[in-house]
Order: C-alpha cells, then structure tokens, then sequence
C-alpha cells in the first residue's frame, strides 16, 4: 500500500514537472512572425497616428502619463518612451513595464515581429508578453488597422530610453506563457453598419477591459460592461469604472448620444485644460483626453453598439479615497 502511495506520489511530480518544462520551453507556441513588408503610405499614417492615440491609445501605456492632472494626460516629448509600471502595488502579478517602442527600441524590429506582438503577445524573441496590453483585442482587428499603427509607431522620434525587463511572479511565470494566441484578424465592418462599426471600435478600444469587473484576472461572467473594476490612483485614492450597460438607474441608459459624445469631448475643447488633482482627490485611469479626440461619428458608432448591450443593474460608486 505505502509503495503503491509513492510510486503515486512520484508519477504527480513527474507529471507536474513535465507540464512545468512544456509550459516554459514549449509555449508560447503563437508561429513564426510573418515575412512582411509594410509600404509607408500618409494614409497609413494619418489613420495609424489617430487609432495609437485615440482609440487603440497604444501611446496612453507607452509614453510618461502625469497623474497630478485629471485623467493622466501625456508629458509632452514622451511619446513612445516607454515608463508606464504595472506592479504588484497596482494588483499586478509581478513587474511589468510598458516598453519604449520608438525607432530607439523596436528599429530593429522587423513589421512582422511588430504585428506578432500587438496581436499574439510575444516578443521578438518569443517571450510571452503580460496582456495588459490588450493582445487578445488587438488581434481581432483587421490587419489594414494595424499597418497603419505600425508605419505610425516606425515614425515615431527615436527616444533613448532603457526600460526595466518585466517580471511576473509565481507562479504567473509560468501561466504567462499560456496566454499568448494566434491573431484571428477580421475585417473593418462599413461605418454605415453603425452598431457593428461601433462594436469594431469598441474592442479596438478595448473598452471591456476596464469596465468589466475581475475576480482572479478573469471577467465576472454576467457583469460585462456593469462596472465596478478598481484602480488603485497613482495619485492616492481608488478609482472604480463605471457601469455603461443601458441599465436606466445605475448604467447610462438615461444618456443621448449628444450626451455620451459631449462627454468625451468635454475633455479635448480648445479651453479644456486638465485640472490639477491634489493627493487622494477624484483621478481617474479612464484616458479622456485621448479617446475625447475620436470622431464623432465614431464616438457616436460606440454609442449604437452599447445601446445594444444587456442592461445590467450595478450601482458604482466611482471614487473613494481609501477601501
Ligand atoms: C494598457 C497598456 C498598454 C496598451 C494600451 C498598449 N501596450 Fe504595448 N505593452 C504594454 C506593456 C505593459 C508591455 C510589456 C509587457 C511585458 O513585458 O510583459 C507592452 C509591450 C509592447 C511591445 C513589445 C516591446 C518589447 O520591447 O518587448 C510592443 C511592440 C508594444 N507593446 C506595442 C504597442 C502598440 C503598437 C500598442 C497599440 C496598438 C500598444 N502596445 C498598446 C502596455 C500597453
Ligand atoms: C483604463 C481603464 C478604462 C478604459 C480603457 C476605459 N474606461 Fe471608461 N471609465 C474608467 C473609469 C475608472 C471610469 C470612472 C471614472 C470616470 O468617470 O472617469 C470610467 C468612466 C466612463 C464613463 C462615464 C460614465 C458615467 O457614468 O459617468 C463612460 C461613458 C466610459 N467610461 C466609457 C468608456 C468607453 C466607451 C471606453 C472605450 C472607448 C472606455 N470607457 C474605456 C476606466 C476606463
């Protein structure tokens, strides 16, 4: 009986050490990248600077965010620099480090390399990426979209800046590497086709990250788009995001569309000028001053697809300066 119990215990820990050297050697397992060889056209970039900067807001992560102003706005001349830490006193698993993706970090990347990982999260080298950048949305977008981001971020001025490597902790090392997917890219829907077009731009966005609630790094099955996710504020307090379903009393379903649209534009007019938050004051992660230069028509577009929504009933209070 005691020799049937080892020879048991023994044949658990070679199973879990071989899953351990298949999920660190073996995984990610997302494919080589793509010979590719992106023409530089002023569409591209014209369409990639807006999608980088107003709607995918690949630049809200990767440059230097100043949180002792309402919504974090950009320090001019940190685009692409790189800086923005996601760590363990944010609730991360580990150290994390939006990296510098200017010609001075990823010139010697090739487009094929970039494309692999904005839309299946490894590196150049294969090693799986953390997805706070949102890999998994981002590669649901159609491939024109990306072009564009790419031949804008190749555009972008070089800034030498050495960011830190990312580290994730136990046992997120090893899980880590089973997050990375090969991109299923999809086809832009016709700006006509306004709730699609809206629920294309909405994962470009990707929105549901932040305004779905987490239990374990996992979506809440059944709270989509209600609300409720914390943000611990570099600037002292805790931010929660706010229910958008069409939920009448807690969500905006009271909103119009000339109100939803106002509202993000209310942070981009000529005389909009983010206030200064002092420490443990109302801040929020929700970047208005970049999503509040999208186009109407597509801040419009967003507010057909949640219009569409199951309403859900949540009520969020949205700041507080402690637990
Ligand atoms: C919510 C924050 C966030 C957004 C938005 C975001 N990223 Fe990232 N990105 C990161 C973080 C954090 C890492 C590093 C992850 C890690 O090391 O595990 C990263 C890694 C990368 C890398 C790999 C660089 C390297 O040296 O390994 C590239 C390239 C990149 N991002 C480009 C982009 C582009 C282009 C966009 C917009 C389409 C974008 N990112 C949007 C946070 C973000
Ligand atoms: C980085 C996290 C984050 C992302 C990404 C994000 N939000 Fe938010 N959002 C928040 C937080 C936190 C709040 C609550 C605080 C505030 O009002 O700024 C909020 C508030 C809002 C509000 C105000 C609702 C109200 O009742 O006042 C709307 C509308 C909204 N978000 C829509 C969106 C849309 C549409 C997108 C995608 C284009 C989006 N959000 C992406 C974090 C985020």
């Amino acid at each position: 009986m005691k020799k049937i119990l080892k020879w048991g215990l023994l044949a658990i820990i070679l199973c879990i050490a071989g899953l351990l050297l298949f999920v660190s050697f073996a995984l990610p397992n997302v494919g080589e990248p793509e010979y590719l060889k992106i023409e530089k056209t002023k569409e591209r970039l014209v369409r990639g600077e807006y999608l980088a900067n107003n709607v995918s807001v690949c630049m809200d992560c990767h440059s230097t965010r100043d949180w002792s102003k309402f919504s974090g706005p950009l320090t001019p001349g940190t685009l692409g620099k790189g800086g923005e830490v996601f760590d363990q006193k944010f609730g991360f698993p580990g150290e994390f480090y939006a990296r510098n993706i200017t010609p001075s970090g990823i010139g010697d990347w090739s487009d094929g390399e970039i494309l692999r990982a904005i839309s299946s999260g490894v590196d150049k080298n294969g090693r799986a990426l953390f997805p706070i950048m949102p890999h998994p949305n981002l590669g649901k977008m159609d491939r024109e979209d990306l072009y564009s981001i790419i031949v804008y971020v190749r555009s972008l001025k070089p800034i030498a800046n050495k960011t830190p490597d990312s580290k994730p902790d136990f046992p997120m090392n090893f899980i880590i590497n089973t997050i990375p997917k090969k991109a299923e890219f999809s086809h832009k829907p016709s700006e006509k086709d306004v709730v699609n077009y809206g629920a294309y731009l909405f994962n470009a966005a990707s929105c549901i990250e932040c305004h779905t609630k987490q239990e374990k790094g996992a979506k809440i099955e059944g709270m989509e788009l209600a609300g409720g996710f914390e943000f611990i504020m570099p600037s002292g307090g805790i931010a929660r995001s706010a229910n958008i379903t069409p939920d009448h009393e807690t969500g905006i379903g009271k909103w119009t569309e000339q109100m939803f649209v106002d509202k993000f534009k209310s942070y981009t007019d000529s005389t909009y000028v983010p206030n200064k938050v002092g420490k443990g004051n109302f801040n929020t992660v929700m970047p208005w001053t970049m999503y509040g230069k999208m186009k109407k028509e597509d801040l419009k577009a967003i507010y057909a697809y949640l219009k569409t929504v199951k309403p859900i009933k949540n009520t969020v209070v949205k700041f507080s300066e402690q637990y």
